[in-house]
């Protein structure tokens, strides 16, 4: 009795280890896999195989009985094995199939027809041979097929009508293959389609209205072709395109209103395309973009909307386009999603000062290998989350020092790799990075390129009392063109420092500084015109720096414990300066030349300077008739006394 049991238990596994064969793996579930030197499939596979793979083998041809006697099996697959043949009626004993895979193997061609009976295929993988064409009734009858893959093979041209039966295809894949053009209305019939790739194909021409008929389109895949002109209206009939790449094309530019019709669009990629100009009308409304690239074009500009529809976009990389000079102010007006904006190795000189002021949740910046000079003082006004800037690789002279002030939240700025001018101008952001030292990751290689006494010093090294900044003083210029006004800036933190100084230019000398205890308050001079000047390092040719020569400072308390490091630069215009310091800033109000002031007050400061003169005068006037009338009075005062005497001598006793 125990025997019988012993027996039923050991036998269902004994028949299922009998009738796998050794080359192959054989799972309850049906799953078969061979692999190894079989050149058929196996004979004595379970009867209830589903699903056979046979993988790396030496099979060449695929008999007409080699599927046979597997009337369970629904899904067959030869991969990465030399199949060179198929016999025409391979499929007729295994009619069930819903999948059949051939990819990575060496078929040149195919049989027609040998697909025919295969009434119920869903999933047909071609992909990865050496097929040359396809026959255009290759696909004849595969009503179910929903997955077509013929990508990487040698096709150079598809036949009219080929995909006419496919009316349930969904994914379409004829990449990597050597299409020169997409016969008209070969996809006319393909209603289901959601995915069509024919990227990496030479293709050159696309005919208008090659996708009108895929309503359900949501992936269109055309990059890597020679495409160098799309139709108008290409795309406006795929409201449901999602992801669209046309990049690494020749593509010189695009039609008006390309893009508009795309609503779900989230991806769009027009790339390494020699892109000479975009037209200001291109991108339609996208309000679900995602990602967005432009680089290796050859635009030397973007129109300023081109983004301006696009605002979920997270993620930005308008970059190493080698051109690309010029950025328009409002280019990211409508991006409140920004984190991370990449403009690096583009052709960038210069950037307005307002560019990024919208970009309120920016976190990372790459302005990197460019041929920036300098950036507006205020550049960063509107990013208080930006944690990382990299501004390696420029023109860089010099920064205005407070260009990161803004910007509380930096983390992480690069600066190397710029010629950096340690002139005067350079004190304030070298100040701010010796004072930043932990944020400015590669302070040991942002370095002096001028003066050649300070070739490769670090700038975070430089102190303010080793600047040489007497030479910027320029007397006679200063003096000649005296009917200037001044620019003065600072950055001079001492609170000290924030008292009214008067700035009075004697023209023998040079500046001369004093101090007055009251303050001023430059918003109550609301008749004069009141700047606030921050520093430019533009020179232009009527600027001066001076500075305030050693021995003639004034020896105030403050000037021993700190140096003095204002500046200014005389230009021409109104001649009447007044200026008041607060938070570090000097702030200018100033009367200029062509207000009637200048004249009032001008006849005013005669006419008190005169007054003046004239009191002087009457009151040494009065001084000296005073004196007169005393000595006459003492004359007559001494008369007097003598007669006094005299009489009293003479009088009878
Ligand atoms: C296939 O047959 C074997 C033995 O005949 C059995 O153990 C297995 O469960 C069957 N698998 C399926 C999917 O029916
Ligand atoms: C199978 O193919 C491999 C390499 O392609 C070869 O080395 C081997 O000899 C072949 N085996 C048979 C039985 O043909
Ligand atoms: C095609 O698929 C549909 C649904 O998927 C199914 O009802 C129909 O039987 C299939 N046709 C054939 C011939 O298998
Ligand atoms: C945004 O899309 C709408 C709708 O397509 C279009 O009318 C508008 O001109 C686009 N805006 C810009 C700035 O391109
Ligand atoms: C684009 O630029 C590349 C190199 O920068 C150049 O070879 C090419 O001719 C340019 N293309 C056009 C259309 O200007
Ligand atoms: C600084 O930023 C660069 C570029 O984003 C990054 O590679 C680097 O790891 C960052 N360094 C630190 C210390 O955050
Ligand atoms: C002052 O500037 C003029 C013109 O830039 C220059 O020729 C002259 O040498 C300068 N003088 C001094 C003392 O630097």
């Amino acid at each position: 009795m125990w025997s019988i049991f012993l027996v039923f238990l050991v036998q269902p596994l004994c028949i299922q280890s009998t009738t796998c064969p050794s080359s192959c793996n054989c799972n309850q579930m049906g799953d078969v896999t061979c692999k190894g030197s079989i050149t058929d499939v196996p004979i004595g596979l379970p009867a209830n195989t589903s699903r056979l793979q046979l993988v790396a083998t030496n099979m060449t041809v695929l008999n007409s009985q080699s599927l046979a006697m597997l009337p369970l099996m629904l899904r067959f697959s030869i991969k990465h094995s030399a199949l060179v043949a198929i016999h025409p009626n391979a499929f007729q004993v295994a009619p069930q199939l819903l999948s059949v895979k051939l990819s990575f193997n060496a078929l040149h061609s195919l049989p027609p027809r040998v697909f025919r009976h295969l009434v119920s295929l869903d999933q047909l993988h071609l992909d990865n041979n050496h097929l040359e064409s396809i026959s255009p009734v290759q696909f004849e009858g595969l009503a179910n097929l929903t997955e077509l893959d013929v990508s990487n093979n040698a096709i150079t041209h598809l036949a009219p009508g080929v995909f006419r039966s496919l009316r349930r295809l969904v994914f379409l894949n004829l990449g990597r293959n050597f299409l020169q053009q997409l016969t008209p209305n070969v996809f006319h019939s393909l209603r289901q389609l959601e995915s069509l790739m024919v990227f990496n194909n030479r293709l050159q021409a696309l005919e208008p209205g090659a996708f009108d008929d895929l309503p359900n389109l949501c992936q269109l895949t055309l990059h890597n072709n020679q495409i160098a002109r799309i139709p108008p209206k290409l795309f406006w009939a795929l409201r449901k395109l999602q992801v669209l790449t046309l990049s690494s094309n020749k593509l010189q530019g695009f039609p008006e209103k390309s893009f508009y019709h795309l609503p779900k669009l989230t991806k769009l990629t027009i790339y390494k395309n020699p892109l000479l100009s975009l037209t200001d009308k291109l991108m339609g409304h996208m309000p679900m973009m995602e990602e967005f690239y432009l680089f290796a074009t050859n635009l030397t500009t973007v129109p300023g909307n081109l983004f301006a529809n696009m605002s979920r976009i997270e993620r930005l990389y308008l970059h190493f386009n080698n051109k690309l000079a010029e950025l328009p102010p409002d280019l990211f007006c409508c991006l409140p999603k920004l984190q991370r904006l990449s403009l690096k190795y583009n052709d960038i000189q210069d950037v307005h000062h307002d560019l990024f002021s919208k970009l309120a949740n920016m976190i990372a910046l790459f302005l990197n290998d460019n041929q920036l000079c300098n950036l507006p003082g205020d550049i960063f006004k509107g990013n208080p989350g930006l944690k990382s800037i990299d501004l390696r690789n420029n023109q860089l002279k010099v920064l205005p020092g407070e260009v990161f002030s803004a910007a509380w939240a930096l983390r992480n700025v690069s600066l190397s790799g710029n010629p950096w001018d340690c002139g005067c101008d350079i004190r304030d952001i070298a100040h701010w990075i010796r004072r930043n030292e932990d944020v400015v990751i590669d302070g040991a290689d942002v370095t002096c390129s001028n003066p050649p006494t300070f070739l490769r010093r670090p700038l975070k090294s430089l102190h303010h009392n080793e600047f040489d900044c007497d030479h910027a003083m320029n007397v006679s210029q200063a003096t000649a063109s005296f009917t200037g006004s001044f620019h003065v800036s600072t950055t001079t933190e001492s609170p000290a420092l924030r008292e009214t100084q008067t700035v009075e230019i004697i023209p023998t000398t040079s500046v001369r500084v004093a101090t007055s205890p009251q303050k001023t308050e430059a918003s109550s001079k609301d008749r004069f015109t009141t700047r606030v000047f921050r520093h430019t390092s533009t020179d232009p040719p009527t600027a001066y720096i001076l500075d305030f020569p050693k021995d003639e400072q004034p020896s105030g308390d403050y000037f021993l414990s700190q140096p003095f490091h204002d500046w200014l630069v005389i230009e021409n215009g109104p001649e009447f300066v007044h200026n008041n310091r607060l938070t570090g800033w000097v702030y200018l109000w100033t009367l200029s030349t062509n207000q009637t002031y200048t004249g009032f007050l001008m006849a005013l400061h005669i006419l008190l300077l005169a007054a003046g003169v004239a009191l002087i005068l009457a009151a040494m006037y009065g001084m000296y008739r005073l004196n007169q009338a005393m000595d006459d009075l003492r004359a007559k005062l001494t008369n007097r006394k003598h007669n006094i005497t005299s009489k009293k001598a003479n009088r009878p006793r």
